[in-house]
């Protein structure tokens, strides 16, 4: 449409390097010491749901593997009715409350009822409200019957077929370690059933020393409880922050949750849909692969930044429209994730409540909520370290939303059409990247934050020994909401690290016009001015010595003689021509 104004500069979106044709380079469907495959291989898409790998069920109950609620040595303390206490397996347990004789589940409170059968230590303590709320007044009544009739038997089942259908515990993605697990959809989905169902063993934790406290929450209680919004009772978060608004009143938080809630239910209505419960098309049980992969970059491999002579050349699409997940289709899509815990301690300045930092719902949760596989992560990724990130390949975008934050709302379901790669899993790569979080704008610009981000955003666009064209890189203001970093700042830092990596931007300035006229403006002026990434880096940390305030960065720079020769050079074959 002619009339439609432009929103964008630099190179068209289209002609940014893609996948397909390009690879996103995720790991090939080969078991190794780096690479555990939870179903058998060789598998091609097409030949059906992927078999479980092993076979049969083989246990693991140890401090390297997911504890997995099934195993025989996941035992739950009971109290009889005589009041005395003893132990048993909690799997039955969890078997006989989610499958009790007799009778059925038939609303949001025998849900409850049966969730704290099994959690019976926290009975009293967490609060099911915005469930009972989204059963009896957000769904319509026959919407909510056919869940509780329909998807919710089926969901049990799929949970606790767990045995049969993910055999062997994914290991856990612990800091310093290079690994990837490839699951299948369905695997996902049982996983994730489970944690809906608040079935996995000690992580209910509140201690700072607990067994977990490193790890991210995976039972879905806190999700559905009004003890989230209390900063105090949530455990350390890594990936997907505190999922609702600290800072809003009951009635917002609750409001926030709804929509939530629609998400997970969609996806978990499709994923247990094979009997034609909605429309054919959407009926498939998937049948595809996702792989999550934990990358951690080994410091000899990050450039030597004040050295770099490599010329910022990345070419970028800039656009002031349009978001990572939506214009991002076939590039990586940076999720600007959180590493923080409820207590952290960066530069001396204890934070307490890891939830006020994150705020809610923004751009890292909603990424989690379009596709709800990326949530998986949590179950089995620790805390990440300054050189690592989380690379999610395959995941599908099941739901659509609109909004941000309080405005946030689930639209629908949404079929994807991403192709497949040859390891079926869906052309989608999801890198979770923490950026640091600030309180002063100043602090960002000391030169080993500059340099602590720098490498962060290079394990994020790291391309390994593919050195020929590499997937451009969907991003925007990183760590630049909840985080409080600065724009201007943090996309040169971006900029800088593509380069470093080969990759060119799409970057996304989230309706800020000017901030896009901004970053393209200076993008111009460097590539003109052969600006290298140890040029730009040395102007950085001779800004922070300046101590001038942060909105003098982008004029410091332009009034800074950048390699006068060739400028002298070029002024001269201007004027002579
Ligand atoms: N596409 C492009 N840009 C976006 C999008 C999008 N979909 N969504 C937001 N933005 P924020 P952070 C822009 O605050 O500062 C989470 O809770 C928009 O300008 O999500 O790194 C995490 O779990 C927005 O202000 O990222 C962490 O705890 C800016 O990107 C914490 O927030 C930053 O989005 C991370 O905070």
């Amino acid at each position: 449409d002619s009339n439609t104004e432009k929103t964008w500069s630099g190179i068209p979106l289209v002609e940014l390097p893609a996948a397909p044709p390009l690879s996103l380079h995720a790991p090939a469907l080969i078991p190794s010491r780096n690479h555990t495959i939870h179903f058998q291989v060789p598998w091609k898409t097409g030949e059906g749901i992927p078999l479980p790998h092993p076979k049969k069920y083989e246990d693991l109950w140890d401090a390297v593997h997911v504890r997995l609620p099934c195993s025989p040595k996941n035992l739950y303390p009971v109290q009889k009715s005589g009041g005395e206490r003893e132990v048993v397996g909690r799997w039955e347990l969890i078997r006989r409350a989610l499958k009790p004789s007799g009778r059925e589940i038939q609303d949001s409170h025998d849900l409850e009822t049966a969730i704290m059968e099994y959690n019976s230590i926290y009975a009293n303590k967490w609060d099911f409200s915005t469930l009972h709320h989204f059963f009896n007044d957000i769904l319509e009544e026959d919407e909510s019957l056919a869940f509780f009739k329909e998807i919710l038997p089926k969901l049990i089942d799929l949970a606790l077929d767990l045995e049969n259908i993910v055999t062997r515990a994914p290991l856990l993605l612990k800091q310093g370690e290079n690994h990837a697990l490839s699951l299948s959809q369905v695997q996902v989905a049982c996983l994730l059933a489970n944690a809906f169902l608040c079935t996995y063993p000690r992580r209910n934790a509140l201690r700072r020393d607990s067994e977990y406290s490193s790890y991210p929450d995976i039972n879905f209680n806190r999700y559905v409880s009004k003890q989230l919004g209390n900063a105090s009772s949530c455990s350390l978060y890594v990936l997907d922050t505190m999922v609702l608004d600290l800072f809003g009143g009951r009635g917002s938080e609750r409001q926030r949750k709804v929509e939530k809630l629609k998400c997970i239910m969609s996806y978990f209505q499709r994923v247990t849909s094979s009997s034609g419960v909605i429309s054919l098309m959407f009926t498939l049980v998937p049948e595809g692969v996702v792989t999550y992969m934990r990358r951690r970059v080994p410091s000899k491999c990050f450039p030597i930044w004040l050295e770099s002579k490599t010329y910022l050349r990345s070419r970028i699409h800039i656009d002031s429209e349009g978001l990572i997940e939506v214009q991002g289709h076939g590039l990586i899509q940076i999720d600007f994730a959180n590493k923080y815990g409820l207590t952290i301690i960066i530069q001396g300045v204890l934070y307490v409540g890891g939830g006020v930092l994150g705020g809610g719902l923004v751009q890292e949760e909603i990424r989690f909520l379009l596709s709800p596989e990326l949530i998986l992560s949590r179950l089995f990724t620790e805390q990440l370290d300054d050189n690592e990130v989380l690379v999610c390949t395959g995941v599908e975008q099941w739901n659509y939303a609109s909004g941000y934050a309080s405005e946030f709302q689930w639209v629908g379901r949404c079929l994807d059409e991403t192709q497949h790669d040859d390891c079926g899993r869906r052309m989608t790569q999801v890198i979770a990247m923490d950026a640091l979080h600030f309180t002063h704008l100043h602090t960002q610009f000391k030169p080993s934050l500059i340099c602590r981000e720098l490498n962060k955003a290079y394990a994020g666009f790291f391309n390994g020994n593919h050195k020929k064209e590499a997937v451009a890189v969907a991003t925007g203001n990183w760590g630049c909401g909840a985080f409080g970093g600065d724009p201007k700042l943090k996309f040169l830092i971006q900029l800088m690290a593509a380069t470093e990596a080969s990759r060119d931007l799409a970057y996304f300035t989230f309706h800020d016009s000017q901030l896009r006229d901004d970053l393209f403006l200076m993008h111009s002026f460097l590539v003109k001015h052969d600006v290298t990434v140890g040029d730009l880096c040395r102007e950085l940390f001779e800004f922070y010595k300046q101590d001038l305030p942060p909105d003098q960065l982008y004029p410091s720079l332009y009034s800074h003689q950048w390699h006068r020769c060739h400028e002298v050079e070029g002024g001269m074959e201007e004027n002579q021509s």
